[in-house]
């Protein structure tokens, strides 16, 4: 793939951002989320690929736009393109922190088709990558990457999305002796954030959705991080789906399982604050700054990108 297209998913994701934040804390998320959509598809259609979605705003049945199966971009090299336009509408809706717009982009084939289920996820930095193991009791996880990142348990900050269903694995860190860090929406801002030392964040467990898990995974390909997943059907018809796409329900999937081969772009703008990424600002009318991360795997360079946008000179792109 042309390296310049990582720096047109900041575009995509700039764009589903700039759209998404103008709903911050209006208390409707699903306003929030068609924002996002809207700008993000919109920017699609600029780019110089053939992109077929296959993590998106769900079936083509459910969702008017970015469903799965649908082909974007203007025409060029083939690839598979995972969005999430607005990655925790809730937060958005509530003005609450962590929510970004997210793209990952492989070659054809490259990415799990995750089904929308839950995941059991796990995922650590490059010092602790190698060092856990899902199946593994969270003890020894977490006694792994303390000793992989030099810091006594007691320093460690393990996040997780809270949850009641998490209720048993707190008490289980808490019982290690580890920090803990909830939070209410958002995991794959909290996977990201544990390749970032400066967010003070060493590891996520817990249970978020597929989508989210594949998307983390290629944001953790791309800074040598790793995370792992195992599917949770919650009823029969979930069950048949995993069966459908050969997916055994009781096998860790690995990163390779998640993203094959090492050409993943990922790109993520922040819509409300985060630990990594701001969220939006507006400033004098009609100017916005947007904070961003690109990302390749290739090569592993990693691209913090503060943009200001001139809105009333974009008016195809009115937000
Ligand atoms: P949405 O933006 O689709 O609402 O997802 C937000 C999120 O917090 C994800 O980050 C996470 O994986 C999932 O929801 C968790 O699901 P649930 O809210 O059902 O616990």
């Amino acid at each position: 793939m042309d390296r310049n297209l990582a720096l047109n998913l900041v575009r995509v994701t700039e764009a589903a951002a700039l759209g998404a934040a103008k709903h911050m804390g209006r208390g409707d998320k699903n306003a929030a989320d068609q924002a996002g959509v809207d700008g993000m598809r919109k920017m699609f259609d600029t780019i110089n690929i053939e992109g077929t979605i296959v993590i998106g705003e769900g079936e083509m049945d459910e969702a008017p736009m970015l469903y799965i199966g649908e082909v974007v971009g203007s025409g060029g090299i083939k690839v598979d393109i995972a969005v999430d336009p607005v990655e925790g509408t809730n937060s958005v809706s509530k003005g609450l922190p962590n929510s970004i717009a997210v793209v990952a982009m492989a070659p054809r084939g490259c990415l799990l088709n995750a089904p929308d289920m839950y995941m059991n996820k796990i995922a650590v930095g490059p010092k602790a990558a190698g060092r856990i193991h899902l199946d593994a009791p969270i003890y020894k996880n977490l006694n792994a990457t303390a000793e992989a990142l030099n810091k006594s348990i007691t320093d460690l900050t393990v996040t997780m999305l809270d949850r009641p269903r998490h209720d048993d694995l707190i008490k289980q860190c808490r019982e290690a002796g580890a920090r803990i860090k909830l939070f209410k929406d958002g995991d794959v801002a909290a996977a990201l954030a544990t390749c970032f030392t400066d967010t003070g964040v060493d590891m996520l467990v817990g249970i978020g959705g597929a989508p989210e898990g594949v998307i983390s995974a290629a944001a953790l390909k791309c800074l040598g991080g790793e995370f792992q997943g195992k599917l949770i059907p919650s009823n029969e018809e979930e069950k048949q789906r995993c069966i459908k796409m050969k997916i055994d329900v009781h096998k860790v999937l690995y990163m390779e399982d998640l993203i094959k081969g090492n050409e993943v772009y990922f790109a993520a703008t922040g819509i409300s604050d985060g630990e990594l990424l701001k969220g939006v600002i507006y400033s004098e009318k009609g100017t916005a700054k947007t904070h961003s991360v690109v990302m390749r795997s290739e090569t592993g360079t990693i691209r913090f990108v503060e943009t200001i946008h001139k809105l009333n000179k974009k008016p195809k792109y009115a937000f």
